[in-house]
């Protein structure tokens, strides 16, 4: 009786072999820059010693790995969450077992433009093209695709165009939102169906661009402007894809802006001591040349009080955070669903419920103060 019961309820008992917490073996597809990259950057450098693959990276787990942090970065623990034996590898390691998925992100990349020694969103959806016989269609389509990109383009253009006008801002924005909806499409039509996105940082506030536009203990608003514009274009733009009838597109965005932003000003509250320089570099905010040969930079004592590690990522206790927080957070910052009943629910389906502007992304859009993140409850 019992299990008639069981046959009943679940969508699709027989095929799957659970791992741990209930998640079936799927893979894991990452794409994006530095944030994502597991070592795919060693493979395009002309530099044979580049930083991430230098002490003090990767210091507190074993040796310098090719990963931008000291140790673990948000790829790796959800590996973890899915129970991936030793993570994912780099799509570029050639030979490399990839029977549980692939990193396709590098340090670097951009949406747009021509990143030098790296490569585009569309080149790293080409390379998985190139592979795609790898996996089974039906495996794909019950695994899971994490993307982050964006922060290059954006870095690029504030430096290339310091005094664009709002409508050039509106204008790149919409060129590269558009793109990354390309992108996406085209992972779609190759047989992806679960992806999870997350939101641009406050780029303003990374030390690298408060120590490069000199705004001492502040963030760089015009920095932060762009990555708002730009990530309000995101949820809207998925739920477009996931609306189609019958087409079995599933997606969940993290709201990393506010994630940052919420870290930054309670830091005490999330038990980081410092959130406005980097543990490991040089220069007044301490962000430039972690791991440069030919730079004298200093290194925090205990990396596990800083948010930042070097200057614009995460040291691994924040990576490890924000890993949890896609994995299991709350609709303030997982919207519609976490990453775990994204990789749970029923491949082919159309969601149920999608993307909406949060009652704190209103609020922000009516007053536009950042005193407005003080509101938000501080445990995510
Ligand atoms: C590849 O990894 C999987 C587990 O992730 C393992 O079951 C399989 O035996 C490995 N294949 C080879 C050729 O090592
Ligand atoms: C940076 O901007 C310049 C000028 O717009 C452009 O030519 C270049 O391709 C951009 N680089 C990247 C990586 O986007
Ligand atoms: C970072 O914040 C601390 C404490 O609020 C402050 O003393 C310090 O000057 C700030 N650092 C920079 C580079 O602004």
């Amino acid at each position: 009786m019992g299990a008639l019961l069981v046959l009943t309820i679940f969508h699709d008992p027989i095929i799957h072999v659970y791992a741990g917490e209930g998640v079936p073996n799927v893979a894991l597809f990452t794409f994006g820059d530095s944030y994502y990259d597991v070592g795919n950057k060693v493979f395009l450098s002309t530099n044979k010693n580049p930083p991430q693959t230098m002490w003090p990276y990767g210091k507190s787990r074993d040796d310098p790995n090719g990963k931008f942090s000291d140790g673990y970065i948000v790829p790796d623990f959800i590996a973890e969450f899915m129970s991936i034996p030793n993570g994912i590898p780099p799509a570029l390691k050639s030979g490399a077992n990839f029977s549980r998925g692939a990193c396709f992100a590098v340090a670097d990349a951009s949406i747009l433009g021509a990143p030098a020694e790296s490569m585009t969103l569309s080149q790293q959806v080409n390379k998985f093209r190139s592979m795609i016989s790898t996996w089974s269609d039906d495996y794909i389509e019950k695994s899971l695709f994490m993307i982050y990109i964006g922060t290059e383009d954006y870095l690029n253009f504030s430096k290339t165009n310091p005094t664009a006008s709002a409508a050039a801002q509106q204008a790149f924005v919409t060129s590269v939102t558009n793109k990354l909806k390309t992108d996406i499409s085209v992972l779609y039509s190759l047989g992806a169906s679960k992806f999870a996105v997350t939101l641009l940082a406050p780029l303003g506030c990374l030390p690298i661009v408060r120590q490069e536009y000199k705004t001492g203990n502040d963030c760089y608003e015009p920095l932060n402007d762009l990555a708002r514009q730009h990530n309000e274009k995101i949820g809207p733009m998925l739920n477009e894809f996931a609306r189609k009838p019958n087409g079995g597109f599933q997606f969940t965005v993290f709201d990393y802006y506010n994630a940052v932003i919420r870290r930054t000003r309670r830091s005490i509250n999330y038990r980081f001591y410092v959130t406005n320089s980097s543990c490991c570099g040089q220069g007044s905010h301490n962000a430039y040349g972690c791991g440069f040969v030919n730079v004298h930079s200093k290194l925090c004592e205990y990396q596990r009080s800083y948010f930042f590690f070097d200057g614009r990522h995460n040291s691994e206790k924040a990576q490890e955070e924000l890993a949890n927080l896609l994995y299991g957070a709350n609709t303030n910052v997982m919207l519609p669903m976490t990453v775990r009943e994204l990789i749970v629910f029923p491949a082919k389906e159309n969601m149920r419920e999608f993307w909406e502007p949060n009652k704190q992304s209103l609020r922000r859009r009516r007053r536009r103060s950042s005193r407005d993140y003080l509101d938000l409850a501080a445990y995510y």
